[in-house]
């Protein structure tokens, strides 16, 4: 028998009310993710990336169709779907150990858990020099780190991104998705990424989902079949690279004309 995805969507819609006009978000969006794969969905800005992402969190209700967790329906935000953000999301007045035990200390579990799980995932994003600091003083890099740890303590199984990295310079960022990556490969999860970077999306991706807009949809799918780590100078790097571009433009060139 299949497994059963980790995550799915059938005919996933969302309309906004807006000053009395109707905004159709999301059309009849179809994706199937299983455990383990890193997916990014890339597109215009204006597409939907946030909205089906937000609608996968469970932070948003679907008005068509509906987003399944390992078969069951996503009724609301949980602990096994955490989202991180480009803003990054942290909690000023708390430590870079405060934020990482956010999780585990609001469910409730007892002090001796909540200090290893908070000392592991700190020590994975690599900030045990770092722990008893605040958000201000960190770099933007080290915050996002922050922020995927604190995601991790809480149990997620299933990690959404919304442009995480679309705030940092370009030397963190590449950095970043080297770690990212690297975490990722090894420890299972699942990741939802949504990159407007055609190349941040190859570098990163076992999947490519395309989306295009007016309204929101899921236009096509692209299996990477790019071999890690990944090479950006490669050749087939760079036929990636063209055919997603020229997939994008040719949306664009849509759009306006
Ligand atoms: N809460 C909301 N209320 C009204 N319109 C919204 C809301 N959220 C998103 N939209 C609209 O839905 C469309 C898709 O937005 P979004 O999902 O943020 O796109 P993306 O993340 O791809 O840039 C846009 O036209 C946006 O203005
Ligand atoms: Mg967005």
């Amino acid at each position: 028998m299949a497994e059963v995805p980790i995550l799915q969507m059938h005919n996933l819609g969302k309309t906004f009310a807006q000053n009395g006009r109707a905004i159709e978000a999301l059309r009849g969006a179809n994706l199937s993710v299983r455990k383990g794969e890193f997916i990014c969905l890339i597109g215009a800005s204006g597409c939907g990336k946030s909205t089906l992402l937000r609608l996968a969190a469970g932070f948003e209700i679907p008005t068509t169709g509906e987003a399944l967790m390992w078969g069951m329906p996503i009724a609301g935000p949980g602990p096994s779907r955490g989202m991180v953000f480009q803003d990054y999301g942290l909690f000023p007045w708390l430590t870079v150990r405060d934020n990482v035990g956010f999780g585990p200390r609001s469910r409730g579990r007892p002090k001796q858990e909540i200090k290893e799980t908070t000392e592991r995932f700190i020590e994975l994003v690599g900030l045990q020099n770092f722990a008893d600091v605040y958000p201000h003083q960190l770099s933007g890099g080290m915050k996002q780190r922050v922020a995927i740890a604190r995601v991790l303590a809480s149990d997620a199984e299933l990690v959404l991104m919304d442009e995480p990295f679309g705030a940092l310079d370009a030397m963190t960022r590449e950095r970043l998705q080297d770690e990212l990556v690297e975490l990722w490969s090894r420890s299972g999860l699942t990741v939802l990424f949504v990159t407007h970077a055609i190349e941040e999306a190859i570098f990163l991706a076992d999947r490519v989902v395309v989306m295009s807009p007016g309204p929101g949809r899921i236009d096509s799918e692209y299996a990477i079949d790019l071999k890690r780590p990944r090479d950006i100078a490669s050749r087939d790097f760079n036929e990636w690279r063209r055919l997603l571009a020229s997939k994008l433009h040719s949306h664009h060139a849509r759009k306006a004309g």
